[in-house]
């Protein structure tokens, strides 16, 4: 890794996980900075906040190619030649081709909003309410040929309550993303992740053998 590892942030959308990590690199808790942002959407929000930020920007338009190999080779190329260390999918909606994936290949990550592996895909706050679970929350794990399989970095958890709806399931599950997804990053520029099969090891990590949530909660008394 280069002396301050940079990192590239690929977006569909509003990029708030994006802002998460724009605010963590400037107070240093990411020892790092984001070098580029990729949108294969124009007119985005996310856009505005990193140009905000100064951090360079770039369209890709999928729609601009033939193929999906052809979006991910253009892409891949640019995220090349910025020489970037780590690759954030951060509500980027594309799923990629395993050219892509191998390319870089334990320096690509992402976040998804549910405790994988249950409710990969899309539309899955409401796939958790449907199913009845008592937990959600949300994933970072490393990219690899599969949609949403990779080796897990990091989740955090956060109950369902009895009136929630998709949204508010959704918005809960959002806050904790902001946490979740610098604090993985911050172990990866670190150099504190390694891959053994499909456990990812953190060097150095606190244990805490008896935390736990119980939902509903337990009655007092
Ligand atoms: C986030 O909830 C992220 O986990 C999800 O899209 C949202 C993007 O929000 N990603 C996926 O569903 C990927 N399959 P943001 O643009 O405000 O960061």
């Amino acid at each position: 890794m280069t002396d301050t590892p940079k990192i590239a942030v690929l977006i569909s959308g509003s990029g708030s996980n994006l802002q998460s990590l724009i605010d963590n690199c400037a107070s240093g808790y990411i020892p790092g900075r984001i070098a580029l942002v990729i949108s294969n959407k124009p007119d985005v929000f996310g856009l505005e906040r990193a140009e905000k930020a100064g951090i360079p920007t770039r369209v890709i338009k999928h729609r601009d190619f033939d193929s999906r190999e052809a979006f991910d080779q253009a892409m891949g190329d640019v995220l090349e030649e910025t020489e970037v260390d780590l690759v954030c999918l951060a509500g980027f909606m594309r799923i990629l081709t395993a050219g892509f994936v191998d390319r870089f290949q334990g320096r690509l990550i992402n976040i998804h909003p549910a405790l994988l592996p249950s409710f990969p895909g899309l539309d899955v706050q409401q796939a958790a309410l449907d199913a009845g679970v008592r937990f959600s929350g949300c994933t970072v794990h490393f990219v690899d040929e599969g949609v949403d399989t990779g080796p897990i970095i990091a989740q955090a958890a956060v109950p369902i309550l009895p009136d929630d709806d998709a949204k508010t399931l959704a918005g809960r599950i959002l806050r904790q993303e902001h946490r979740t997804y610098p604090l993985a990053v911050r172990l990866f520029v670190q150099g504190r992740l390694s891959i053994e099969g499909r456990r990812v090891h953190v060097a150095e990590a606190q244990s805490d053998d008896s935390a736990a949530m119980i939902n509903p909660p337990e009655a007092p008394g």
